[in-house]
């Protein structure tokens, strides 16, 4: 059975500010994502218990929680590696290619994506579909509800209000907007590239 770990952070907790606090970051990171490992490694170690005893009564709301556990702990990792303090700027190459292709300009994109971290009770993604080469964004409550089957996140942006609350209050837009100056396009485009590769 895996045992899942918390990422560390690519850089110090005070590195986002003033896009994002040091308290914000350590509160987060610190408890909020490792609650997340926490459930993951429970549950996962629950379902073997029920597995071995042969004990199937407390399946379903394992298997809840596994998945809740597990999608939070994924965009979360997404969310922390796609962000440094000299992020900002655009995308560029085949990235800049394809956003440019799929929404017509990077500013389509931009704004479509704020829409979608205006709207969602949980994340705005963008993710890549392989199976039919596109981008697309997509609004998901919660880390899974309103999920797309096949796609795979490249950007996440947590707008859960734990990740901006503190810092913004109910301006969730301004929170989205320090974040647009906190992307690391660089990991986008690798993430990019990877699954690209992998299913291409
Ligand atoms: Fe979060």
């Amino acid at each position: 059975m895996t045992d899942y770990k918390l990422i560390e952070l690519p850089y110090n907790k005070e590195d986002l500010a003033p896009g994002i606090s040091e308290q914000v970051v350590e509160w987060h990171h610190g408890t909020h994502h490792q609650g997340y490992v926490d459930g993951l490694n429970k549950a996962e170690q629950k379902l073997q218990e029920q597995r071995e005893e042969e004990d199937f009564s407390a399946t379903g709301s394992l298997l809840n929680s596994f998945t809740h556990n597990f999608c939070g702990n994924v965009l979360h990792d997404i969310f922390w590696e796609n962000m440094s303090p000299e992020g900002g700027g655009k995308p560029e190459g085949e990235l800049m290619d394809k956003i440019e292709e799929e929404f017509g300009s990077y500013e389509n994109w931009k704004k479509e994506f704020k829409a979608a971290a205006g709207s969602a009770s949980g994340w705005a993604l963008l993710v890549y579909i392989p199976q039919r080469d596109e981008l697309h964004n997509v609004a998901v409550d919660r880390h899974d509800e309103g999920a797309v089957w096949g796609a795979h996140p490249i950007l996440a942006c947590d707008v859960w209000e734990h990740s901006y609350y503190h810092d913004y209050g109910p301006k969730r837009g301004d929170f989205v907007d320090s974040f647009f100056q906190l992307i690391d396009w660089t990991t986008v485009q690798d993430n990019f590239m990877e699954i690209s590769k992998t299913f291409n």
